[in-house]
């Protein structure tokens, strides 16, 4: 049994990883499934002096880690830049109030108990058409603009942020406004960029205002919408504060819009380069669910959660102990060869694409994820039915974050 932390040199690690910077953006947006492979096979419980974080990135221990929060607490920092940070985590929340996302059980549940009925099968069907809808519309666009066109700022973006609109309550033309300041926030996940980090801040507060209105309103005159039902809840233990509420509405806006952004866009570029599979969805629809498993297992696009340690705890022959700082590397859990053949390609018929770790495991597991499948699905389909030959028209640049895996443009031509 190792007592640790053990100094980074002492650990003799392989040279793939010895220049590695784990807190660092354009580490992961370089996609270093080479790295990831050897974390897992040589170091899979790896301790990552430059920050001072733990680093796991298999299947086995990322899961084990979210399936157990009374060990791996979410409640001091729940991102790579809080880890390495850690003063981030208290000035992004602000202080006063509660996020789903970094709450504990037991409150954890009870919070979530409020948005739940909101995800729910049926609920979500009643969305379907309206979503059908929004994707055709952006997609047509797409279709009828014979030049260059950039598919993330024309449909990858626009398209979960105006779904977030109709599950909160919200006008469909604030979107854009949402979507600027939501934006800020996962771009404002560098390393060492302070700067980025505090215009984020501020764009943040601009979000909380615009949420306090609409809840005081909906307080006055309730309606049948997501955010009625946050502006009245009552938790079964503790009341929710006034900023509580404010939260969770931001939690929903961010939690739910650049992560489905990146599928899309991400999905859209994995087509392109792989047109046969493309065309066998396109001439078998049934295809599509498992094609979108396949594509979000593939992308992964959380990157990675954090977790704080509570109480000492051995994993695998490693101990870590109270208060240590956790990463779970979701983009290389996802790409574990213990769990599929061949990881780092893309194949649509994978029998077992479903069991990534996409949407993360335990109990905060992602409360949108059948949204997002929802979601996926119906852009999919409406794709191929409205620009089935996307072809790729330069070269995509991939965002910046140590929080999203993902395109920051992706220039197409419809045919
Ligand atoms: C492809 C799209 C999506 C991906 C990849 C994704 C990924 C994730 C992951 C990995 C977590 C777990 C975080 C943790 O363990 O700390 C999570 C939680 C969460 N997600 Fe998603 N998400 C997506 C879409 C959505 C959507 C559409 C919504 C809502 C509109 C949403 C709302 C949330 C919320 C509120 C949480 C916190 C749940 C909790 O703490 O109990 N997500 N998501």
């Amino acid at each position: 049994v190792q007592e640790i932390p053990p100094r980074y040199e002492e650990l003799g690690l392989p040279s793939l990883l010895e220049d590695v910077r784990l807190d660092d953006p354009s580490f992961y947006s370089a996609q270093p499934y080479d790295v990831f492979a050897q974390l897992r096979a040589d170091a899979p419980v790896h301790w990552y002096e430059p920050a001072s974080f733990w680093v796991l990135s298999t299947h086995a221990d990322v899961q084990f880690a979210a399936k157990n929060p009374q060990l791996f607490s979410s409640a001091g920092g729940v991102m790579i830049d809080e880890i390495a940070h850690p003063d981030r985590a208290a000035q992004r929340v602000g202080g006063e109030g509660e996020v789903l996302l970094r709450t504990d059980p037991p409150r954890h549940a009870e919070l979530r108990a409020i948005a739940a009925p909101a995800f729910t099968q049926p609920a979500i069907r009643v969305l379907a058409e309206r979503i059908r809808a929004i994707a055709a519309e952006r997609l047509d666009r797409v279709a009828a603009d014979g030049g260059v066109v950039d598919f993330v700022e024309a449909v990858s973006q626009p398209i979960p942020m105006e779904v977030v609109c109709l599950l909160l309550g919200l006008p469909i033309a604030d979107a854009t406004f949402l979507k600027e300041r939501a934006l800020a926030q996962t771009s404002g996940h560098g390393a060492d960029d302070g700067e980025a980090f505090t215009a984020a801040l501020e764009r943040r507060r601009e979000l909380e205002q615009y949420f306090d209105e609409h809840l005081e309103q909906r307080r006055r005159s309730p309606q049948d919408d997501l955010i009625t039902v946050l502006a009245h809840a009552e938790p079964e233990g503790d009341p929710m504060s006034r900023m509580t509420r404010v939260l969770f509405c931001l939690d929903l806006l961010i939690a739910g819009t650049e992560t489905t952004d990146v599928s899309i866009s991400g999905g859209a570029l994995l087509l392109a380069q792989h047109p046969d599979q493309r065309d066998r969805i396109a001439a078998d629809l049934g295809r599509a669910r498992n094609s979108v498993e396949e594509m979000l297992r593939y992308i992964s696009p959380a990157v990675a959660m954090a977790r704080t340690v509570t109480e000492e705890v051995t994993v695998r022959d490693t101990v870590m102990k109270p208060g240590d700082r956790v990463a779970l590397l979701f983009m290389s859990a996802n790409h574990d060869e213990a769990v599929w053949d061949e990881p780092d390609s893309f194949d649509i018929d994978r029998p077992n694409a479903i069991r990534h770790m996409a949407f993360g495991a335990g109990p905060h597991v992602c409360i949108g994820a059948g949204l997002a499948r929802l979601e996926l699905t119906i852009v999919l389909e409406e794709l191929l039915a409205r620009v089935p030959q996307l072809t790729l028209a330069g070269d995509p640049q991939p965002l910046q974050s140590t929080l999203v895996n993902g395109l920051a443009t992706l220039p197409v031509r419809a045919a």
